[in-house]
């Protein structure tokens, strides 16, 4: 049989099962394990969080309800019952929900624990963050975050690091670097799926099926089949495709593989561009960042995605393979008009690079919501300033057009110029010749255009040293 994975400690191995029955349907309609709860079934309440164990040993929250079962070969999945001790022991986030009353109806519960002691595990205390795609309705958050501040301390109990153990070779090595999962059982084989390892095996596989559907993190995708009931005939998962996943740095540039993940992103971030790390804590929730990869958020061409216009501001290149062919575009011209990108059949993207540069960028991220929200106008600025006159700007959003997208006009009216107020002023008129954006539930057109323009004041201010008077929302 073709998906392998540890359950609660125990081997699972399934034959059977399409590739597009999601980790939350299965454990509860056919392990009959029903703590784990289905709310939202795309990603946004939490109630599905389960922990996953990676093969390096690194375990994350990931929402089980846009989880498909081929994205667990080889890993380790642990449920509310199995965060339990074997002999029954509560965990000890378990206890502090107990303790300090964090559960009323307890439907969101089970999400919250396995959130909390993903967090435990990790030592992570910032507990905001880590709990932000946990929705309760009725508790309220305080109970909550005050009981994982009071289990900060206890130690890990030992079953939750046994999972660690299992990585047998015949499982986490991948097996061939092709295989395809046969479908059948319960569900008839309306979909088909291969696993390749490596890029080279990935590229051999889509040029041998160009009309298959990639399928990286599954943030976009499982909600295709979660909310449209699509058929996404064959499909290419690419979680097992270590060369995908790897980050390389030289003194000129930084290198980016399609599958790494948002999560694996914001620390090489927080070390070369501190703004955009910043911008992307607000990507999603906990669950959200640790599924996404940058590959999946450029693949889908969204004129909201939050990554684009940052790396587009840094001037990164985008790397595409198709077989053995591969070229090299700057990253804007890959989004040609809205749901269309410059890709052939067959053709992946393979990696993403950055220009090593003085850091000059400042992301800002506009949307109702601090937390788990998508993007009103995302604005991100990369502007040079040497002996008092402008020598470089390279300025992208989203949220503005049908497609994440330069503001040539903007830029075209600081290059040259003195970085005086008003240059500042001239250019803000120049955002109307660049974008006219729409007017939806996310923001009006006029919205969109006054709060693009006020970026460019407000990184003028903070670059001039100058108060900008912002009344933000602070993590
Ligand atoms: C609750 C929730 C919150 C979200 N919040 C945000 C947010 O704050 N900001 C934001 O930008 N997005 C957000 N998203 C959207 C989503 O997370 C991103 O678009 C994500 O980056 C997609 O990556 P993925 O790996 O999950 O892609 P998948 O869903 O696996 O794939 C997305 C598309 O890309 C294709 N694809 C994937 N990898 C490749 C590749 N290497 N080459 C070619 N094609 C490929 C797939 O075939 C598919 O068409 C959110 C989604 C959810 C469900
Ligand atoms: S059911 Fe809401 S995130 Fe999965
Ligand atoms: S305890 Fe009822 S939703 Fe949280």
């Amino acid at each position: 049989m073709n998906v392998s994975f540890l359950l609660n400690g125990e081997s699972v191995v399934l034959a059977d099962e399409s590739p597009t029955v999601t980790a939350l349907d299965w454990l509860r309609e056919t392990r009959g394990l029903t703590a784990t709860k289905e709310g939202c079934n795309e990603g946004d309440c939490g109630a599905c969080t389960v922990m996953v164990t990676d093969p390096d040993g690194s375990s994350r929250a990931l929402n089980a309800c846009i989880l498909f079962l081929p994205q667990l070969d080889g890993r380790a999945l642990r449920t509310v019952e199995g965060i339990t001790g074997p002999d029954g022991h509560l965990h000890p986030v378990q206890q502090a929900m107990v303790d300090h009353h964090g559960s009323q109806c307890g439907f969101c519960t089970p999400g919250f624990i396995a959130a909390m002691a993903v967090a435990h595990l990790n030592g992570d205390r910032d507990h905001d963050r880590s709990l932000a795609g946990n929705l309760c309705r009725c508790t309220g958050y305080a109970p909550i975050i005050r009981a994982a501040k009071a289990a900060e301390d206890a130690p890990v109990p030992a079953w939750m690091t046994h999972d660690r153990d299992f990585f047998l070779p015949e499982i986490s090595a991948g097996g061939s670097s092709s295989r395809r999962v046969d479908v059948g059982g319960r569900q008839p084989p309306a979909s088909a799926a291969m696993q390749p390892t490596s890029s080279d095996a990935l590229a051999a596989a889509y040029a041998a099926n160009p009309a298959a559907t990639l399928v990286a993190g599954a943030t976009d995708v499982g909600l295709w089949v979660t909310k449209q009931m699509r058929d996404l005939g064959q499909m290419i998962f690419l979680n097992r495709c270590a060369d995908l996943q790897q980050i390389t740095q030289n003194e000129d540039a930084v290198t980016i593989g399609a599958g790494v993940t948002i999560a694996r992103l914001i620390p090489v971030m927080d070390d070369l561009h501190p703004s955009c790390a910043a911008m992307l804590r607000r990507y999603g929730s906990a669950q959200v960042r640790a599924a996404a990869t940058i590959g999946g958020n450029i693949a889908n061409g969204s004129p909201i995605g939050d990554g684009p216009p940052a790396l587009m501001a840094l001037g990164a290149v985008l790397h595409l393979r198709q077989g053995d062919a591969r070229r090299e575009m700057a990253l804007e011209d890959f989004f040609l008009e809205y749901g269309k990108q410059d890709r052939r059949p067959g053709e992946f993207i393979e990696a993403v690079t950055i220009p090593r540069q003085a850091d000059r960028l400042r992301c800002h991220k506009l949307s109702k919501r601090f937390d788990q929200d998508i993007s009103a106008v995302c604005g991100c600025f990369s502007i040079t300033v040497m002996d008092g006159r402008v020598t470089a700007a390279r300025i992208a959003f989203g949220g503005m057009a049908g497609i994440p997208a330069r503001a040539r006009h903007v830029e075209a009216a600081l290059i040259g110029q003195p970085w005086i107020a008003a240059t500042i002023d001239r250019a803000m008129q120049a955002f109307a010749q660049d974008f006219v954006p729409l007017s939806d539930m996310r923001a009006s057109a006029g919205y969109r255009l006054q709060t693009a323009a006020n970026m460019l004041r407000r990184y003028f201010l903070e670059d001039t040293g100058q108060t900008a008077g912002i009344m933000e929302v602070q993590p």
